[in-house]
């Protein structure tokens, strides 16, 4: 174990150095051909190497090629920087590689109090055993909408598990064209498929039309449908929209939907100044998913699915063999009953790490941080006479395009479409782009604790001088 600790000590120094310098260097760059000749073309070796050596191939192939998201001028998509607390911990989740599965030690236990943390933070109503961490936001959708799918067979006196889909009334899923494709794909993984996801039409701030939602329901019900899940988002990824989630448990509650919120990126919104409104009904969902990936900054790998109901995803997962069966479990079973992993990884040490580092008002104040930024740039947006802003910055999210005043070639959707990749080749900022209203659009996501205002005028400015030519 010498070679470890003597590697460990360097690695850690290498991560630290790698963290301190992220800001100096471009934002990212391209992969060179040698570089990728390294990456992808190496053949195992045949017989092992030292450690050390592996810290230096670390060192020249890999730490310079990141994706960016460490930089304080990275904006796109919604991948944040890694919080300290949760890079100190890795390797020692690592050292102690429990499966946590369940049983007792400290992995399965640990994790019960950080889900109780999340869903404090915002405000769900958290009985013992409501939630579980998983890889992200996608596999707590597959997790929340199976639980929904085998809640509403059950209260139509069948069993889903046991009897498959086939021969029954489709089940209908509703969600705004604005809602992540994790949704869409746990639809079809689930076998309800894609033609039964109902797209809701949306409101000038891209949140749901609830009026709209009553009546696509009407119709399926009319037509012999079962109408089944309605999933709001809580921040989505394009404009950081909230939808009127009162208005939708509302109808939700109506039509005995299961009611789920996709809060993935922006649950934690809910603690910035002045948005609790934004979110009231969040507390009245059924199942909501929320990333400690993102907006929190715990290094990559840590979703979360929050459940009001816990004995509705055992129902829907557990499936113990004679080999797993575990007396002395306790009522509340094991993690691996509540979804679909069995060998499940160490999440909850970087999660407790990371939030017990920031503390409550640490996360609050990177959030009022964060959702300022947003405000910020969409001011500046409206007041620069070459941009537009095309939705409202409810939470750390802008959405704008460029409109400079002579008339590009092409037209505006095709100027903005080769704007983030012209602006990321520069190396001095990463947007990225999306579609939104029929429009190609720009967006950019602040979840960074260092980036400042200085950052939001270079982004404009890299803006500028990409679209000269992008
Ligand atoms: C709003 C939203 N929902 C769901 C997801 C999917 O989460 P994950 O990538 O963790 O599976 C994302 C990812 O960015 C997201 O932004």
């Amino acid at each position: 174990m010498d070679e470890l600790r003597l590697a460990g000590a360097k690695a850690a120094e290498m991560a630290a150095g790698h963290l301190a310098g992220v800001g100096d260097g471009p934002v990212w760059r391209p992969v060179p051909d040698d570089e990728l000749a390294w990456l992808t073309g190496q053949e195992l070796p045949e017989t092992g190497r030292p450690l050390d050596d592996l810290l230096e191939d670390t060192r020249a192939h890999v730490l310079p090629y990141p994706m960016g998201n460490g930089h304080p001028r990275f904006f796109g998509w919604v991948n944040s920087p890694p919080n300290p607390a949760g890079v100190l911990v890795e390797p020692l989740a690592a050292a102690l590689n429990p499966s946590c599965a369940g049983g007792d030690h400290a992995g399965p236990h640990l994790e019960r109090t950080v889900v109780r943390w999340l869903a404090g933070l915002v405000g769900f109503p958290h009985p013992p055993g409501g939630g579980l961490l998983t890889s992200g936001a996608s596999i707590a959708t597959v997790i929340c909408l199976a639980t929904a799918r085998q809640r509403a067979a059950r209260a139509d006196g069948w069993d889903a598990r046991e009897e498959g889909l086939s021969g029954r009334a489709p089940f209908v899923l509703y969600v705004t064209e604005e809602g992540h494709s994790c949704l869409h794909k746990a639809a079809q993984l689930l076998g309800l498929g894609a033609r039964n996801v109902r797209t809701v039409p949306v409101d000038s701030a891209y949140r749901m039309d609830v009026g709209a939602l009553r009546a696509m329901i009407g119709e399926d019900l009319a037509a012999g449908r079962r109408p089944f899940c309605v999933a709001g988002s809580a921040g989505t990824v394009n404009s950081g929209a909230v939808d009127p989630l009162g208005e939708i448990a509302d109808v939700a509650a109506a039509y005995g939907l299961w009611f789920h919120v996709d809060g993935a990126y922006g649950a934690l919104g809910v603690l910035a100044d002045g948005a609790a409104p934004h979110y009231a009904g969040l507390e009245r969902a059924d199942s909501l998913a929320l990333d400690p990936h993102k907006w929190l900054g715990v290094p990559v790998g840590c979703g979360c699915a929050l459940l009001r109901d816990p004995g509705a995803a055992r129902a829907a997962f557990s499936l113990v063999p004679s080999y797993l069966m575990d007396d002395n479990a306790g009522d509340l079973g094991w993690f691996a009953e509540y979804g679909p992993e069995q060998t499940r990884p160490f999440r909850a040490l970087k999660t407790w790490a990371t939030l017990s580092h920031l503390g409550r008002a640490g996360v609050k104040r990177l959030v009022d941080h964060t959702t300022g930024l947003a405000r910020t740039l969409a001011a500046m947006v409206e007041e620069a006479g070459d941009f537009e802003l095309l939705a409202p910055a409810t939470t750390s999210i802008t959405a704008f395009r460029h409109v400079p005043q002579e008339a590009p070639d092409g037209g505006l959707d095709a100027l903005n479409r080769a704007i983030p990749f012209a602006v990321q080749a520069r190396g001095n900022a990463f947007i990225t782009g999306t579609r939104l209203g029929g429009r190609d659009a720009l967006r950019a996501c602040f979840l960074h604790p260092d980036t400042t205002e200085r950052d939001l005028v270079v982004l404009l400015d890299e803006i500028r001088l990409a679209a000269k030519a992008p």
